[in-house]
């Protein structure tokens, strides 16, 4: 695991779309597997940007759910499907069969699962994983505890993770309590992992993510484990330091 501190989240989204810039350039094809919540949206803006200037083309891009509520349609507002369409699949121009998704209302979620981890494995597994930093250390909606084997599943959201996503849809009564979620072992086996994490609120748990014991309890602490992943702070996730 390597770190980068940024001053500010500006300079953490630069760099974030420059680096998955990098990678697209060499691979256009790449498979990506794309956190919604706050933290990457000035990233996706980023290269929205970029693309915009010529600087890069991500058309042609796999583009794979990293997470999704139980129980919420496609045009539910609080739908993560929706919500990583409006900010990366159609502004960047991406063909819908180019993305695989949980389907929104399963039948049978646990078999949709399965189906959705098996279509990763058959597509060769994520060429790169952009995440963001849940204030319980959790990674997609991999709640703690979840050991680097969890698997794609249904799980139920902690209270802490009720309360935070709250802040997304008006309060904490408006979050469902369950949720689909790609497996820690799919995601820490990302030929690249990208965690952004910006802002104060995060400093405690991030901090427990780079120096604290490896542990199910902070599913994030797995990434110390990982030579592939780099963690972007800014100076307000990092105490105030900055490289
Ligand atoms: C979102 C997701 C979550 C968020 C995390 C941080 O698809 O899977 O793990 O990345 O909860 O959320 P923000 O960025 O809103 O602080």
């Amino acid at each position: 695991m390597k770190l980068e501190i940024c001053p500010d989240i500006e300079t953490v989204s630069q760099i974030a779309a420059e680096r998955l810039a990098t990678m697209i350039r060499a691979k256009p094809d790449l498979g990506i597997v794309v956190a919604t919540g706050n933290t990457p949206m000035p990233v996706y803006a980023e290269l929205v940007r970029m693309q915009a200037r010529g600087e890069v083309d991500c058309r042609n891009l796999r583009v794979f759910q990293l997470d999704a509520y139980l129980g919420i349609n496609d045009d539910d507002p609080r739908s993560l499907f929706g919500w990583m369409m409006r900010s990366f699949i159609t502004p960047l121009g991406i063909a819908p069969e180019n993305v695989v998704r949980f389907a929104a209302l399963p039948p049978d979620p646990p078999a949709e699962c399965l189906s959705y981890a098996a279509k990763v494995r058959a597509m060769g597994g994520y060429d790169v994983a952009v995440l963001g930093l849940g204030p319980n250390g959790h990674l997609g909606f991999n709640e703690p505890p979840s050991a680097d084997d969890a698997p794609t599943r249904v799980v139920a959201l902690t209270e802490q993770s009720v309360a935070s996503n709250g802040h997304y849809w008006g309060g904490p009564d408006a979050v469902p309590r369950q949720s689909m979620t790609a497996g820690m072992d799919l995601l820490l086996s990302a030929r690249a992992i990208l965690l952004v994490v910006t802002g104060s609120r995060k400093q405690i748990i991030l901090n427990q993510t780079l120096h604290g014991p490896v542990t199910p309890q902070v599913p994030a602490s797995y990434l110390q484990t990982r030579p592939q992943a780099l963690i972007l702070a800014d100076a307000d996730a990092a105490g105030g330091k900055t490289a």
